[in-house]
């Protein structure tokens, strides 16, 4: 399968590698595809993946990933030519957050899930992988036990095939919290899991159920 992902930041390499190795093939994005600052991925990557431009990722991705900050999400998804888009399952692993008098949720009786939803009504939003860090996003292993990722979406089938992406991403553990408004829940359960994190001198922590 074809992945598309908007971003060629930390989270964007990090999960093109990390679906590579799973056999998928991928295209990240960025402003300057050419940039040096892409040839040691690329090198990694061989012939299953590459850097390109948003559009060509888009048109490229059966699935699309968007790894881009907030701040430049929404102009990055109004440049791209709408029928690359349309129809097709887009990853939010975004978080809108503030940094000044200490980390804040940016949106109030919102999301970044579901406004990306909004800014893409002719696709299929699944916001998940926003509650950890870049560095655990792929095969996530700590000696405790299985931390649990979340997802929530609009499209039953979209959450089908997602789950199956994290599968092979290394998650075990994967729970749908609902329609694309339970991302508020997600984003919340971020700053939580950052801020516990900050408390507990603890980084590259991610939280998990405890069962009986
Ligand atoms: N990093 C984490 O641990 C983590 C964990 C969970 C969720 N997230 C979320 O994932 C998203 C991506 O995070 P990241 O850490 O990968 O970010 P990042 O490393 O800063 O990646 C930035 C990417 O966005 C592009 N970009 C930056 N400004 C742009 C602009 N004005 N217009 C177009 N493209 C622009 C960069 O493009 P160029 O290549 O052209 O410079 C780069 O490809 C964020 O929403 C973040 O909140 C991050």
């Amino acid at each position: 399968m074809k992945i598309g992902i908007l971003g060629a930041g930390n989270v964007g390499k990090i999960l093109g590698k990390g679906l590579v190795k799973a056999g998928y093939r991928v295209l990240i994005s960025s402003q300057d595809p050419h940039h040096p600052k892409h040839f040691s991925w690329k090198q990694e990557i061989g012939e299953s993946g590459d850097v390109t431009s948003f559009d060509e990722a888009a048109q490229f991705g059966e699935i699309m990933i968007a790894a881009l900050p907030w701040s430049c999400l929404k102009d990055v998804l109004e440049s791209i030519h709408p029928a690359y888009l349309k129809n097709k399952t887009v990853v939010d692993v975004s978080n809108a957050v503030h940094f000044d008098n200490g980390l804040r949720l940016l949106l109030d009786n919102t999301s970044a899930g579901e406004i990306v939803q909004e800014l893409l009504p002719e696709s299929q939003v699944v916001k998940t992988l926003n509650t950890v860090s870049d560095k655990i996003m792929i095969h996530p292993n700590f000696k405790e036990g299985s931390p649990v990722m979340f997802i929530s979406g609009n499209d039953h089938t979209s959450k089908v095939h997602v789950r199956s992406l994290l599968k092979d991403l290394g998650w075990s553990t994967i729970v749908d919290l609902g329609d694309i408004r339970q991302s508020r829940l997600q984003e919340s359960i971020m700053l939580a899991c950052v801020i516990s994190e900050n408390q507990l001198q603890s980084p590259g922590s991610a939280f998990a159920l405890l069962r009986n």
